[in-house]
């Protein structure tokens, strides 16, 4: 039995892993999709793969949509991950397992499965619910991986409502301190799932996700869960400045933890239901301090900061992420609507300067400059 790292034993993490499948005669095994195909996506379709061949409650085959693309080769990506078992342009070196099948049909990769695994960058994630609508099964289930959000006139709306509200089904998320790359070798991680009301549900998915090496629980808070995920992003963006400006570790750790209090802050005026234990899960401290050590937003953050804010994040992304996405800028923008909408700017002085830098309003040493632009000098304070 896999020791558990969770120390607290009051909250309601669980480990679902551990029971034995209970007998399902009747019900037919369940089927998996994983929509989305990127870095994270095929380590994430090569974890499910590895346990759905052990489990009998599931289906072996993973179908995996793979939005088409044409490699310089001339051939098509899914053909490629089909013949070699590996995702040569985003996941390089590594086998996704056998019982992986790569479709570029979003609507026949989704058409019989009853577990719908949602991870693409969040900017096309509202043009895939849109077609998706009426083609899903009415019983599946969702859970989102993915990082961001969108803001509409009314609001800040998360990925995993605008999958709900779309296809009318009840949405999970999984975030944590899961740098793709590091997953796919295998090496040891956490990870948290964010479930609304059904516990039952929630075991499910950390059964499907659950290995050895990539250890799972889950916490009643979708919201808290999904706002960790998302804003990291933007402290990593942050800590990628401070290291662009070859700033030390002290400078590093105090970005985390005004970082980390915003996020809280933030999460809390949006949403007062979240618990301030999950900022203790892996999806949250773990991934601030993983996404400002590693990552991408980090490393295109930081040779922005070394350019000194001359080169467009657009033309960094291009260059040095071939065709990977980055989300911190995005996010911090969106974050920055939110805010003075709301008229909250002064509480938030990090993801503000963060935006006003990465639009070139700020120069990147701002980033540990705060009180000139912050009126009520809330900083380090506990204004909030
Ligand atoms: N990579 C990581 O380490 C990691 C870890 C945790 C979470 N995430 C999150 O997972 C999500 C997906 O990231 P990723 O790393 O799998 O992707 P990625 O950035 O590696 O790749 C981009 C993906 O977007 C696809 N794409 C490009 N144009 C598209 C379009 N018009 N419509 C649909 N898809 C399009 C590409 O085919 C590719 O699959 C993001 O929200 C990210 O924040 C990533």
């Amino acid at each position: 039995m896999a020791p558990s790292l969770h120390d607290d034993p009051i909250d309601d993490c669980i480990s679902a892993v551990e029971a034995p499948e209970p007998p399902q005669p009747q019900m037919p095994p369940i089927k998996v999709t994983v929509v989305g195909s990127g870095n994270w996506g095929s380590v994430a379709a090569k974890l499910i793969a590895s346990n759905t061949l052990k489990l009998a409650s599931f289906h072996d085959e993973v179908r995996m949509w793979v939005f088409e693309e044409t490699l310089p080769t001339g051939e098509k990506l899914s053909e490629v991950i089909n013949k070699a078992n590996e995702n040569v342009k985003y996941l390089p070196g590594i086998k996704l397992g056998k019982n992986v099948v790569a479709d570029p049909d979003l609507e026949n990769a989704v058409r019989d499965a009853t577990m719908l695994v949602f991870v693409t960058p969040h900017q096309f994630m509202e043009g895939i619910c849109k077609r998706l609508v009426g083609k899903i099964r009415s019983d599946a289930e969702a859970i989102s991986l993915i990082k961001g959000m969108e803001v509409k006139r009314d609001g800040p709306c998360m990925i995993s409502s605008i999958i709900s509200e779309h296809l009318g089904i009840n949405c999970c998320v999984l975030m944590g301190a899961n740098i793709a790359n590091e997953i796919a070798l295998e090496q040891f991680s956490e990870a948290t799932v964010g479930y609304r009301k059904n516990k039952e549900t929630a075991d499910k998915w950390v059964k499907l996700f659950h290995t050895s090496y990539f250890m799972v629980s889950s916490v009643q808070d979708v919201e808290g869960v999904e706002l960790c995920g998302t804003l990291k992003n933007v402290v990593a963006i942050a800590a990628g400045f401070v290291d662009g400006l070859e700033m030390g570790n002290n400078t590093k750790a105090a970005i985390i933890r005004i970082g980390l209090r915003e996020m809280k802050a933030f999460s809390k005026l949006l949403f007062p239901s979240v618990k301030d234990s999950t900022f203790f899960e892996s999806c949250g401290i773990a991934d601030v301090i993983t996404t400002c050590l590693g990552g991408r937003n980090r490393r295109c953050a930081e040779a922005f900061a070394k350019n000194g804010g001359k080169r467009s994040f657009d033309e960094l992304e291009a260059e040095m992420l071939q065709g990977q996405k980055l989300q911190g800028v995005s996010t911090a923008k969106e974050v920055h609507e939110v805010l003075s909408h709301r008229g909250w700017l002064e509480h938030f002085p990090l993801f503000s300067s963060v935006h006003e830098i990465c639009c070139g309003r700020l120069p990147p040493t701002a980033i540990v400059v705060y009180n000139e632009h912050t009126p009520d000098q809330s900083r380090g304070g506990s204004r909030i």
